[in-house]
């Protein structure tokens, strides 16, 4: 990564309620979720610091005081950290305008909280400072882009045309699928767009006004970006770290095992496994491709495939858990039983149920 080109404040979008990603955000903001041990957005404030930013805006709605008490003022690292509120959620424009008194009126980058990418944040500027926009967006390439908002600009990287979920009508043969990734370099004039206080999109209400007016940049760019706010997205983020397909703090290698976890020497880690802090994983207990939340624990001869645990959740003796099975905090999956995904466990619930 190189300097960020001068932009050395940040907004990080933390406060949405993460509906996708229930039952693990019914007790943590999805933010703070754990990717390989840590906060998944330390990667986030990780990146930008790499790139040169050294003020951070926690833009916060839901669950706000697991962000502010994890990170602090920022002194321990080196960089000024704030934290702002909606009063009620303000949307994605609006918890942005949220935080203008804490930012310097300069520009600023905006990340939402919930994208694992190796986006070059000085190419962003640098197109943004080129063209002289009011606003730029990282764009990311999808095969299929009916479920997002299609971005269309013209030869020079200028915003022509936003189509949000397109229908197959609206789509032009050979023409590349280029979408949001959720970055964003925003001039203090772009922020002024944004009125106070009401609830304000930034995909649909912000970037169309200014695009309407010549002022929106787009850089497309095909490194690597995934979206973390489904639980199966959330889980391929793991197995992308482990097999070294982004960038990570550390690289953890074909498995991953918190320092402070306990693994019974007759129990197999396998391929895609990341057991958290705490977990324990007992005699002849198989876990691979899963995530496995601090606290939790496999019984013996427990088999746990494909499934993504939240924190404290026990698995019984001889349980096997295949597929997508999302299991929230404290869940139980009794002994013995079979659960095979794509299957949700509230958080406290026991499985099978009754
Ligand atoms: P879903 O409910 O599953 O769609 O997730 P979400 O609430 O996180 O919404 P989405 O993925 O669209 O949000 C993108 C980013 O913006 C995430 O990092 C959210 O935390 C953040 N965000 C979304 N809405 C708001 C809001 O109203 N206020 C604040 N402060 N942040 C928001």
């Amino acid at each position: 990564m190189t300097d960020g080109a001068g932009v050395s404040q940040a907004v990080i979008l933390v406060g949405g309620q993460g509906t996708r990603m229930r039952p693990l955000t019914d007790t943590i903001p999805k933010p703070m979720l754990s990717l390989m041990g840590l906060p998944f957005v330390e990667r986030q404030v990780h990146h930008l610091q790499r790139a040169g930013v050294n003020r951070i805006v926690f833009s916060c709605g839901y669950r706000p005081r697991e962000i502010e008490e994890y990170f602090g003022d920022g002194s321990s690292r080196g960089l000024e950290m704030g934290y702002v509120v909606d009063p009620e959620p303000l949307g994605t424009a609006g918890a942005i305008a949220n935080a203008e008194d804490l930012l310097d009126p300069a520009d600023v980058f905006v990340l939402n909280g919930d994208i694992l990418t190796d986006l070059d944040l000085a190419a962003l500027v640098a197109h943004h400072r080129g063209l002289g926009a009011e606003a730029t967006i990282a764009l990311t390439p999808v095969d299929d882009p009916s479920a997002f908002g299609l971005v269309r600009t013209d030869a020079d990287g200028r915003v022509t045309e936003f189509v949000e979920k397109p229908g197959p009508d609206e789509l032009i043969a050979g023409e590349p699928y280029r979408i949001n990734a959720g970055t964003y370099v925003l001039t203090p004039a772009a922020r002024a767009a944004i009125p106070r206080g009401e609830q304000v999109s930034i995909e649909r209400d912000t970037f169309p006004l200014l695009a309407a007016r010549g002022g929106v940049g787009a850089l497309a760019s095909d490194c690597y970006w995934r979206d973390i706010g489904t639980p199966g997205s959330y889980l391929d983020a793991h197995l992308d770290v482990l097999a070294g397909r982004v960038a990570f703090i550390a690289s953890p290698g074909e498995a991953w095992v918190s320092p402070d976890a306990q693994v019974d020497s007759s129990a197999t880690i396998g391929a895609g496994a990341c057991v958290g802090p705490g977990a324990v994983i007992g005699p002849r207990a198989r876990a691979a491709a899963c995530v496995i939340g601090a606290g939790s624990a496999l019984g013996a001869d427990a088999q746990v495939d494909g499934a993504v645990l939240g924190r404290d959740v026990i698995v019984g003796d001889g349980a096997r858990v295949s597929g997508l099975v999302v299991a929230g905090d404290g869940a139980t999956i009794a002994p013995g039983a079979v659960v095979t995904g794509p299957e949700s466990i509230a958080t406290g619930a026991a499985a099978p149920a009754g």
